[in-house]
């Protein structure tokens, strides 16, 4: 993989971060195809009345389509246009780059098992509710003789069912826009790219892609994200001059960005549809912050607050907060990338936040409002240039003043160093910054992480301090 050694070193990190968050078992799994008849005996108990069967008139072509070694199944990755050692990366046994096609057998795993039982669903529950995310879940009548779902998420769960384009996008005159008005999915965009990955990684209307917090009392893992860290993880191509010419050259500025921006418009969205927003007499509590309840409380001759107030919360005192670690970023970015929108964003933040304290109704409505407003910034940030001191600035933003005393909370935390490790990759892969300088700070950002490794040690005030640390070192390399 053509990974920068900066994004080598923060993928060090931020996989220490990920593994105290869920402390995932890493399994060897076996080669594409073989035991799959095993898992797709199973899969056939578990999906219930959706036998796995070819049809006809289908879009999915599935994984296997994809594997030829004179298309992406090669050993190496040195085919002239694209690596087209794709599957090899997809389906790396251990390395980050591989869980998605690890996704569907997590599911058969004993986390898996014991959610999954403790939800009391059946085998059709699970694959109404589980699949969405764990596979790409085309419907059956959409399944070419290909399709397995046990190949998890695919690369048509990216890159859109591929019936449209297969077999025209690696001729010679094929271009980027033909196989993208044939049904390709256009990941070079941002906002594209960015609706894709939440579907999963934070969730959707779509048929089984919502996790709700019956799910992680069951033992489902917080689900944590960010789009442009994140990319670099799965990341599978190089951008090489080809890439340029076919797409343009990407920003990390822009990706993380417009990241945040829709993951505050899919929070909100999701949040204001009753289906989504509700559970009984509850709201649900998937969207507030996981921490602001399950902290322990101690009774004795003083009382011992765990918690800090956030002065970007006018919430009532001891009231879940709703969990805003993008609306945090966001706040940010719109300060310094968009400023004709900051003041308005904040004050609909602001709004949605207290209007928690009214009712639902109008906290739907605020909802709905903020989303408006993150719409409006995602677009304004995914058509703005960048260049400049953009990264500079804005990781001034998120240690200043300003930002920094918002960051009373684990999620929001967990985001921020995200968020500085990410804009520091931006500045060295802009040649901003030399990588032996980034190297030399790269204390600092792990002092940040370490502050963030469990939410149970996660102290405000050190992890302030880290961070403080941190954005300051970047501000010197200037
Ligand atoms: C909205 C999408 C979504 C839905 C719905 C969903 N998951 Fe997940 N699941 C994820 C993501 C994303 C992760 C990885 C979380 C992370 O580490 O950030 C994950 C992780 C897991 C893990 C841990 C995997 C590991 O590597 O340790 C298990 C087990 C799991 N899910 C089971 C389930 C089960 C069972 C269901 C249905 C009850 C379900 N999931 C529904 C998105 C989803
Ligand atoms: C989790 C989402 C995801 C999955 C799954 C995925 N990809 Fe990708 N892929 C991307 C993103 C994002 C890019 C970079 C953006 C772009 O250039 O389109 C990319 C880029 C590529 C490229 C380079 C495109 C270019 O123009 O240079 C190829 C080839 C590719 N993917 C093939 C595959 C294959 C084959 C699979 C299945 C083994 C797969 N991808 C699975 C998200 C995904
Ligand atoms: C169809 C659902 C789906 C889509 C779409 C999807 N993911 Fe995932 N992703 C998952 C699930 C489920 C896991 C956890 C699998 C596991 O634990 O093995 C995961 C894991 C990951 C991981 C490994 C880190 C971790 O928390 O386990 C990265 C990195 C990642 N996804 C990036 C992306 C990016 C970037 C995109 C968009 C280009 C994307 N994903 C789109 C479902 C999806
Ligand atoms: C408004 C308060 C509140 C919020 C916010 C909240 N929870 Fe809970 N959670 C509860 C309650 C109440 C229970 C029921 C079990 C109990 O009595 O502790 C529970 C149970 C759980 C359990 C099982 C605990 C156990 O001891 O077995 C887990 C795990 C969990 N929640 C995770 C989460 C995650 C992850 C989030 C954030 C996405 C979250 N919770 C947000 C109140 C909350």
């Amino acid at each position: 993989m053509g990974s920068s050694a900066g994004t080598r070193r923060a993928k060090t990190a931020f996989v220490a971060v990920v593994r105290a968050m869920s402390r995932r078992a890493v399994r060897v799994l076996p080669a594409l195809g073989i035991g799959a008849g095993i898992l797709a005996a199973i899969s056939i108990g578990l999906s219930g009345s959706e036998p796995l069967q070819a049809q006809s008139g289908y879009t999915f072509t599935g994984v296997a389509s994809c594997a030829g070694s004179t298309c992406h199944g090669r050993s190496e990755g040195n085919g002239a246009i694209v690596r087209q050692d794709e599957i090899a990366t997809w389906q790396s046994p251990s390395a980050v780059s591989g869980a998605h096609s690890r996704a569907f057998n997590v599911l058969q795993d004993r986390r898996g098992r014991q959610i999954v039982a403790s939800l009391g669903y059946s085998g059709q529950d699970e694959a109404e509710n589980c699949y969405g995310c764990h596979a790409t879940f085309a419907p059956v009548s959409q399944r070419g003789p290909k399709f397995q779902l046990d190949d998890g998420v695919g690369c048509e769960s990216c890159h859109g069912a591929s019936i449209g384009w297969l077999e025209s996008h690696y001729e010679i005159q094929g271009t980027h826009a033909n196989n993208v008005a044939n049904g390709l999915t256009p990941l070079d965009q941002p906002q594209a790219r960015a609706r894709v990955c939440l579907d999963c990684h934070y969730g959707s209307t779509e048929r089984g892609q919502f996790v709700t917090h019956a799910m992680m009392a069951a033992g489902h893992p917080r689900i944590t994200f960010e789009l442009d860290l994140f990319s670099a993880f799965q990341q599978h191509h190089d951008v090489d001059e080809d890439y340029v010419q076919r797409k343009g050259r990407p920003d990390s500025v822009r990706l993380w960005a417009v990241g945040q921006a829709e993951a505050v418009a899919r929070a909100t969205d999701l949040f204001a549809r009753p289906a989504y927003g509700t559970e009984g007499v509850f709201p649900q509590l998937y969207f507030y912050d996981c921490h602001s309840c399950h902290r322990p409380i101690t009774d004795g001759e003083e009382r011992r607050l765990t918690f800090e107030t956030n002065p970007g919360r006018p919430i009532t005192f001891g009231q879940p907060p709703f969990n805003d670690e993008n609306i945090i970023m966001l706040n940010a970015v719109a300060d310094t990338l968009a400023p004709g929108r900051a003041d308005s964003f904040r004050n609909s933040a602001r709004a949605f936040h207290s209007s928690m304290n009214q009712g639902r109704a109008e906290a739907q409505q605020a909802a709905i409002a903020l989303r408006q407003e993150a719409l409006a910034l995602s677009q304004a940030l995914s058509s703005r240039s960048y260049g400049g001191n953009a990264a500079f600035t804005v990781v001034e933003r998120i240690g200043s003043n300003a930002t920094a005393p918002r960051f009373t909370d684990y999620a929001g935390s967990v985001q921020a160093v995200m968020a500085v490790d990410t804009l520091l990759n931006a500045m060295v892969s802009d040649g901003r910054v030399t990588v032996g300088a980034a190297a030399g700070i790269r204390a600092s950002i792990n002092r940040a992480y370490d502050a963030v490794t469990s939410p149970e040690s996660y102290r405000p005030v050190a992890f302030r301090t880290a961070l403080r640390e941190a954005t300051s070192a970047i501000g010197r390399l200037q």
